[in-house]
C-alpha cells in the first residue's frame, strides 16, 4: 500500500503528547537542541506526573507551544488538527506507574487505551506521515535469569499498566494493517535521568536519601531491570521516527542489567561522593519492605535491541555509572524542582503504598 511509505518532509510539525512528563520533556528539549526545522505542539493533561517546570528552560522557544488537554478528548484533537497541519504524532501521554495501576486501573484504560485510540482516529482522518507510539518492554512480561525479548516475543503483560500498554500496541498495529496509519512502535527498557517523577525507583531513592528518609526496597531487592539513560532513548526515538520502517516495532535497550538492591547501593555510593555524608550513612537507610506488587511483580526485563542497531546504527552511549552520577547531581542541584512537583496527592499516594509497610 503506497500510503505506508509516506516520505517525511524536512520541516516537521509535531504533535507531542505527554510532553510535560519525564521522557516527553526530555524529548522536546532533545529535538529543539538538535534540529532547527521542528514546530512542536505539546499536548498534556498535566496530571500529577506532568509539570510545566520540566519545560521552564525552553518556554521562550518559539518552536514549542503548550496546550493543556486530554488525548482522549476527540473534539480537542480534531480542533488541533484543523488548526495545525501536523505531519508527525509522538504519543508519550500515559499513566505510567505500575504501583498506581494496581491501586486504580481505570485511568490507565482511559488514557493508555482510549486516549491512544482517539489519536489513531485523528491520524486516520488527517493522513499524518508518522505516528510514533511510545510503548514499553513491560508488554512482554517477565523473564527468568536467561534470555532476552525480541520484537517477535509474545506479549504477556502481568499488571494493569503493562496490560493497558499492550492493548494500545495491538490497537495501533490494527490501525496500521486496517487503515494504513503509518505507525511505528518503540518499546524501551527502564529510563532514568533528570525530570523523572520521584515515584519511580531511582528518583524516589535519591529524594528519600537526600531527606534522610528510609529507602524502601521491595522484597529482597532481587528483581532485575535494564537501565537506559533518557537521552539515549530520546536519540533512539528521533532516529526511529526518521529512519524506521512503518508498521514495525523497535526495542530500545541497553546492556546495563542489575538487581534493584545493587542500584540502590550504587545510589548510596554516588551520593556519598557528591555530599558530605558517607556511604554507610545512606546504606543504613535501606529498608526491605513487603512487596506491594506481590505475584504481579515482574522478575526480570531485558531486551534484544539488534533491530534498531541494524536499521539506524543507534546504540546507547551513556554507561550506567556516568548516567547515574549525572542524574544524582541534577537532583541535588534541583531540590526546588522536587518540592514543586510533589503535591498533597503525592503524600497521599506515598502513605497508601508505603505507609503500612
Ligand atoms: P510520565 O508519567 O513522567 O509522564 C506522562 C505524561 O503524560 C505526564 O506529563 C502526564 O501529565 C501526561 N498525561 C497523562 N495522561 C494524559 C492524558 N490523558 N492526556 C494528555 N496527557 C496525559 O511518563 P514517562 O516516564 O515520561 O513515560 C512516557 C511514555 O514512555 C509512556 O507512554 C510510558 O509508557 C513509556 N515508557 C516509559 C518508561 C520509563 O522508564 N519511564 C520506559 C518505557 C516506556
Ligand atoms: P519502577 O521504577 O516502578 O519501574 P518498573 O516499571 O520497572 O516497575 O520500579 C523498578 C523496580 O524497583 C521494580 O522491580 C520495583 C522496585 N521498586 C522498589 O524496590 N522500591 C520502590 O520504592 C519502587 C518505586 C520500586
Amino acid at each position: 500500500m503506497e500510503k505506508h511509505n509516506r516520505e517525511l518532509p524536512e520541516d516537521l510539525s509535531l504533535l507531542i503528547t505527554g510532553g510535560a512528563g519525564f521522557i516527553g520533556s526530555n524529548f522536546i528539549r532533545y529535538l529543539l537542541n538538535n534540529h532547527s526545522n521542528v514546530q512542536i505542539t505539546n499536548l498534556d493533561k498535566l496530571t500529577y506526573a506532568g509539570n510545566l517546570e520540566n519545560l521552564s528552560d525552553i518556554e521562550n522557544d518559539k518552536r514549542h507551544s503548550f496546550i493543556k488537554g486530554d488525548i482522549s478528548n476527540a473534539m480537542l484533537i480534531d480542533k488541533l488538527f484543523n488548526e495545525k497541519d501536523f505531519n508527525v504524532i509522538v504519543n508519550f501521554a500515559a499513566e505510567t506507574h505500575v504501583d498506581r495501576s494496581m491501586l486504580d486501573t481505570s485511568p490507565f484504560i482511559e488514557t493508555n487505551i482510549k486516549g491512544t485510540l482517539a489519536l489513531l482516529e485523528a491520524s486516520r482522518e488527517y493522513n499524518v506521515k508518522r505516528f510514533i507510539q511510545i510503548s514499553t518492554d513491560e508488554v512482554y512480561g517477565s523473564l527468568d535469569n536467561e534470555g532476552k525479548f525480541s520484537e517477535e516475543s509474545t506479549l504477556h503483560p502481568n499488571n494493569p499498566y503493562s496490560a493497558s500498554k499492550a492493548s494500545a500496541d495491538l490497537i495501533c498495529l490494527s490501525y496500521y494493517k486496517g487503515y494504513g496509519v503509518p505507525l511505528i512502535i518503540t518499546r524501551s527498557s527502564n529510563n532514568y535521568g533528570p525530570y523523572q517523577f520521584p515515584e519511580k525507583l531511582i528518583p524516589l531513592m535519591i529524594k528519600n536519601a537526600l531527606e534522610g528518609r528510609k529507602l524502601p526496597v521491595y522484597g529482597e531487592g532481587k528483581n532485575i531491570r535494564t537501565w537506559l539513560y533518557v537521552l539515549d532513548n530520546c536519540r533512539a526515538i528521533d532516529m526511529v521516527m526518521r529512519e524506521g520502517k512503518v508498521g514495525e516495532i523497535y526495542n530500545i535497550g541497553s546492556d546495563y542489567e542489575t538487581e534493584n538492591i545493587e542500584v540502590v547501593r550504587l545510589i548510596c555510593k554516588s551520593l556519598a561522593e557528591e555530599t558530605h555524608k558517607n556511604k554507610e550513612y545512606y546504606e543504613a537507610l535501606i529498608t526491605f519492605i513487603d512487596d506491594p506488587r506481590g505475584a504481579a511483580h515482574d522478575f526480570r526485563y531485558a531486551l534484544d535491541y539488534e533491530k534498531i542497531k541494524n536499521t539506524t546504527g543507534w546504540k546507547p552511549t551513556t554507561d550506567f555509572t556516568t548516567g547515574l552520577k549525572e542524574t544524582i547531581k541534577w537532583y541535588i542541584n534541583n531540590r526546588e524542582w522536587i518540592n514543586s512537583v510533589i503535591t498533597g496527592e503525592y503524600q497521599e499516594y506515598y502513605s497508601k503504598v508505603y505507609g503500612k509497610r
